[in-house]
């Protein structure tokens, strides 16, 4: 018998992602690429008194990319800013069940595609970013 790497939800969030497409009144956009594979990943959200009130995905990536993006938006969506500010891609990855090792990286993009797309909103806003741009890093992870 074949064992999947993969955990039933990522398996779940990969073949029915959830949030899948565009806002086009967005609040905030983030386009994020992820530099060990080149996948990209682009995030609407509609934010109305600080919360979340709706969020989209668009991912051209791996199957570990779509799942992670799909579960973010799950997780973000009814929450405060600085709720979805708390969110870190490990518990994107823990709450698909785990993600193989070297596939951690993919999560890394759901997570900043989210950063990108709240800095845009406040962009947008005139106000300043009250985060720190995590930048280029891998929690963790080497670049390859
Ligand atoms: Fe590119 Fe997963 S291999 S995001």
């Amino acid at each position: 018998m074949s064992q999947l790497p993969y955990s039933e939800k990522v398996m779940d969030h990969f073949s029915n992602p959830r949030n899948v497409g565009e806002i086009p009144d967005a609040s905030g956009v983030g386009t994020v690429g992820n530099p060990v594979c080149g996948d990209v990943m682009k995030m609407f959200l509609k934010i109305e008194n600080n919360i979340i009130v709706d969020v989209k995905f668009k991912t051209f990536g791996c199957g570990a990319a779509v799942a992670t993006s799909s579960m973010v938006t799950e997780m973000v969506k009814g929450k405060s800013i600085d709720e979805a500010l708390k969110i870190s891609n490990k518990a994107v990855a823990e709450a698909l069940g785990g993600l193989p090792p070297i596939k951690m990286h993919c999560s890394v993009l759901a997570e900043e595609a989210l950063r990108s797309a709240l800095k845009d909103y406040f962009t947008r806003q005139g106000k300043p970013i009250p985060f720190e741009d995590k930048g280029h890093e891998h929690h963790g992870e080497k670049c390859l």
